[in-house]
Parts: C-alpha cells; structure tokens; sequence
C-alpha cells in the first residue's frame, strides 16, 4: 500500500452479524473486541451497534459492527440495517443443526430488504461456524462446502475459547479493504468455476462429503444401487486420482481416501 493512502482518512466500513438466536452473534463480536466470553445468554434487543478500529497494511479501518437480534419478533427493526454493507458475518451454531439450515433463510431476508439486491455482490460473506467446543451436529466439511459453494468464505470459531475469532475478523477487514480498493471480487460459485480458491475443488468437497456421509456403499462412490463391478472399479479409479492424500488438500481427503479403499473392497468381496 502506498504512503498517500496510508496518510488519507481512515476508512468507514459496515459489518452485520446475521443468523438464529442464540448462535451466539454477540459473543463472537465480543470475544473480537473487548477479549471476553460471556456465559449468560442475553438475548440482543433489536441491533447492538460498535465501533473499532484497525489497521488492515498500513492504512486506518473505522469498523462499525451492527449486531443483530436472530429473534423473528425484531424482523422490522433490523430491516432498516442490511443497505451498504461491506462485511456479512452469517452465523449458526455447529451443535444446531437448524441454525445451519436456517442461513439461506437469513441470505433472503437480507436480498428481499436491500433496495438494490446486486449490492450483495459488493459484500464480503463469511459463514461462521461457532461453538467448535461443544460436541457438534454440523460437521466441518457440511458447512465448508455449503459456503465455499456460495462463493463464501467459511470459519470454525468458539467465542468461548476464542479459536479461529481473530484469524476470521482479521480475513473479513482484509477481503473488505480489498473489495472497496479493487472492486467486487468475482464470485466462486459452482456455475463460473470448476476449481475453488483454496486449491481445492468443488467435485472434491462432493466426493469426500459423499464417501463420509452416504449410508449405501454404492452411494458412496456416486454409483446407482447395484452398479457393475467393472462400474465400482471405475468408479473406484476415478475417486483415488481426485482424492489421493499425496495429491488432494481438501480437508477430509485422507479419510475419505481410507473410506474409498474399504468400499471398493467390500462391494467387490460380497456384491459379485
Ligand atoms: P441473539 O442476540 O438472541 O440473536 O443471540 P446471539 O446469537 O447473539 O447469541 P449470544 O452471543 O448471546 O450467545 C448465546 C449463548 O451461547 C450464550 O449463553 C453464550 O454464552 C453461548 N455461546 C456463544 N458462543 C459460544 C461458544 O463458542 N461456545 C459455547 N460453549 N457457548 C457459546
Ligand atoms: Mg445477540
């Protein structure tokens, strides 16, 4: 960054916290901000409004945080709020498995209320995942791939503990800062990209979602019930290339890999 900007006036940007109640949206921000968890809930009554500031290389950042109540009952109060927003913190909670669910609920309200919906594309969105302390009903990789398929960026946090609370606030001032100096980065969505920007792919995340999560073995390598035996080994080939631990940095490769490996021959051993 050049010394005429590091010299101008700081720069103003707005962030909104979005998702259920009791997520725990205003933990995530105090635990940023004043370095501290509190235990009791206190529900946010409409928006909780603050201000910090930060220094994203060299130049000055007025951050103004507008915290949102999840509850549905302050629907009209936070509706004034999504306009110009520069940085969306989306939030569920991993242990919840309806506040995962709900944040397509949430991405529409904010659409529908924005006088100009294409402004969404000039927000930076990060899915957060909170209360990684907890035993949890979302795994990593459901959350990952729901947000890196948006386009979105995606953490693991515990307002708790604090993990992953400032890496995440400090990548959302950055992507920000980067937005309003160079323009809307474009999207990465499943339709403009075959390769996501962390050096991983979509088809990927699929695989390795699939292999973990499919009950049926043959759905477990993609395959319809009953496949062939020459279609598992195919199957088989394809996915060891894709998701070889030497070769795939995807999050999840290495047991979806030994998953794989167990498939094929149990298919091949009782199936034919
Ligand atoms: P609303 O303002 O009603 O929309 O809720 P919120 O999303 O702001 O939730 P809040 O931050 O108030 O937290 C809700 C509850 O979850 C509180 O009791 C917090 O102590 C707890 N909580 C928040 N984050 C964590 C976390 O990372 N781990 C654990 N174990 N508890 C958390
Ligand atoms: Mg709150």
């Amino acid at each position: 960054m050049d010394s005429d900007k590091s010299a101008s006036q700081p720069l103003r940007v707005k962030v909104i916290s979005m998702g259920n109640p009791k997520v725990g949206k205003s933990c995530v921000i105090k635990r940023y901000c004043e370095k501290r968890f509190i235990t009791k809930y206190l529900a946010t009554i409409g928006i909780d409004y603050g201000v910090t500031k930060v220094t994203v290389q060299d130049r000055e950042v007025r951050v103004n945080i507008f915290d949102m109540a999840g509850h549905p009952i302050f629907y009209q109060v936070r509706n004034e709020f999504y306009n110009e927003t520069n940085g969306i913190l989306l939030v569920y909670d991993v242990t919840d498995r309806n506040s995962f669910g709900a944040l397509q609920e949430w991405l529409d309200e904010m659409k529908n209320e924005m006088g100009n919906p294409s402004d969404m594309s000039n927000g930076v969105f990060i899915v957060c995942a909170n209360k990684i302390d907890k035993k949890r009903e979302v795994e990593e990789l459901e959350g990952r791939l729901w947000a890196e398929t948006k386009g979105f960026l995606y953490f693991e946090t515990s307002a708790q503990s604090g993990q992953g609370i400032t890496d995440m606030f400090e990548t959302l001032f950055r992507e920000m800062v980067n937005v309003l100096e160079n323009g809307p980065q474009p999207l990465v969505t499943p339709e403009n990209t075959s390769g996501l920007s962390m050096g991983y792919t979509k088809e990927q995340i699929e695989a390795i979602h699939r292999l973990k999560y499919c009950k049926n073995s043959f759905e477990k390598l993609g395959l319809k019930v009953g496949a062939t035996r020459d279609e598992v080994n195919k199957a088989y080939r394809r996915l060891a290339v894709l998701l070889h631990p030497d070769k795939s940095i995807a999050p999840g490769s290495e047991d979806a890999f030994k998953i794989l490996v167990k498939v094929r021959s149990t298919l091949l051993n009782i199936a034919f």
